[in-house]
C-alpha cells in the first residue's frame, strides 16, 4: 500500500492532511496517535470507503480514488464501533456475514466452523450479539472481518474494550493472520499496542509527525529521559510547565518522568535548576520508551 498526499477536509477542517505512507506486505503497522487525529479518516478513505479531498493512493493494486469494488473482496475491515446486527445472534451474523462474501452450504458450514473455534465463540453461537460483554464483541467482529481470508486488515482500535490478557490475545492472533500471508493495518493509543507493530506512523492533527520501526522512533529521539526521585515533585512539576528546554514532564508513582531538549548541553542541571530541586532529589537518565517518543513528536510540533 501506498498513500501520496493522502488529505481529506470537512468544510473547514482538515481531518488528514497531505499523508505519506508506504506500507510492506506482511507486516502489522499502527496509526498511533491521540483522539481526533484522523485515524478513522485515514483508515476509511484507504478502505475506498471515503473519497480524498486531495492526492492518492494505491492499495493491493487498487487506485484510490477510483472505482473501489475489487478491493472489497481482498480487504477486511474492523469499524471502531461494533457495526454488525445487535438484533441477530452470533451464529446468524456469521451466517449473514458468509453470504455477503458468497460462501454458501458446506463451504460456508465449514469456515463458521472454524472461526467460532478459531475465535472462541463456540459458547456464545445462540446470544445476541447485542448483549456479548466487550471483549467478547472485540472477538466476534475480527471473526467477521476475516471471513473471507482477506490480503490485508483495517483494525480499528480493535482493543480498546479488552482487559490486557485478552488483548495478549487478540495480538496472537494478528501474528497467526499474519504469518498466513495476511497484513495488518491497525489503530490505537495504547503503547503497549504500538510497541507490538512492526512499524508505526505517528499521526497528530491529521499529520504524519514520525514513523519507522518502534526502536527506530526510540533511537531516533532526540531527547535526554530524566526521573527524578524526591519530595514535593508536584510543586518541581509546576515549576517545569513551560520551563526552556523542558519538553514534558508527568509524574509516574514516586518519580518523576522529564524529557529534556536533545541540545541542551547539561540536562540534569537544567531540569535541577528549573524544577527548583534540593540536594536529596535524585535523578537518573533513563531510556526511552514508546511513549516519549510520542509526547514528543506530538509536543515539537504543538511549540
Ligand atoms: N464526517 C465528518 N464530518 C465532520 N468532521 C469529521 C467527520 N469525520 C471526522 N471528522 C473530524 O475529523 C477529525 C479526525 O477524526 P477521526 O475520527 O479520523 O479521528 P481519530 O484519530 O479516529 O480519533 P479517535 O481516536 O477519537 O477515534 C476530528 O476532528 C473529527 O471531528
Ligand atoms: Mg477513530
Amino acid at each position: 500500500m501506498e498513500a501520496r498526499g493522502l488529505t481529506r477536509r470537512f468544510g473547514p477542517k482538515t481531518a488528514v492532511d497531505g499523508l505519506d505512507l508506504e506500507i510492506e506486505p506482511g507486516v502489522i503497522y499502527g496509526f498511533l496517535g491521540p483522539n481526533g487525529c484522523g485515524k478513522t479518516t485515514a483508515m476509511r478513505m484507504l478502505t475506498g470507503l471515503l473519497t480524498p479531498s486531495e492526492g492518492s493512493a494505491r492499495v493491493l493494486g487498487v487506485e484510490l480514488p477510483g472505482r473501489a469494488e475489487p478491493l472489497k473482496r481482498k480487504i477486511g475491515y474492523m469499524t471502531q464501533s461494533f457495526s454488525h446486527y445487535r438484533d441477530l445472534t452470533v451464529a446468524e451474523n456469521m451466517g449473514f456475514t458468509a453470504s455477503v462474501y458468497g460462501l454458501r452450504g458446506r463451504k460456508a458450514r465449514a469456515r463458521i466452523g472454524e472461526l467460532t473455534e478459531e475465535y472462541d465463540l463456540a459458547g456464545l453461537a445462540a446470544q445476541m450479539a447485542g448483549s456479548l460483554s466487550g471483549g467478547q464483541k472485540q472477538r466476534l467482529a475480527l471473526a467477521l472481518a476475516v471471513m473471507h481470508r482477506p490480503r490485508l486488515l483495517f483494525l480499528d482500535e480493535p482493543t480498546s474494550a479488552v482487559d490486557p490478557e485478552s488483548r495478549r490475545g487478540f495480538w496472537e492472533k494478528l501474528f497467526d493472520l499474519v504469518a498466513e500471508g495476511a497484513s495488518i493495518v491497525v489503530s490505537t493509543h495504547f503503547m503497549d499496542e504500538a510497541e507490538r507493530c512492526h512499524r508505526l506512523a505517528i499521526l497528530d492533527r491529521g499529520r504524519k509527525r514520525a514513523d519507522g520501526t518502534p526502536q527506530e522512533l526510540m533511537d531516533a529521539l532526540g531527547v535526554t529521559v530524566l526521573e527524578v526521585e524526591g519530595t514535593d515533585l508536584r510543586a518541581a512539576r509546576r515549576r517545569l510547565d513551560g520551563a526552556a528546554g523542558i519538553l514534558s514532564a508527568a509524574q509516574i508513582g514516586a518519580r518523576l518522568r522529564v524529557l529534556v531538549e536533545g541540545d541542551v548541553p547539561e540536562p540534569e542541571a537544567r531540569l535541577r535548576e528549573a524544577a527548583g530541586l534540593g540536594d536529596g532529589a535524585a535523578i537518573a537518565r533513563t531510556r526511552p520508551n514508546l511513549e516519549d517518543v510520542f509526547v514528543s513528536a506530538t509536543r515539537e510540533q504543538a511549540a
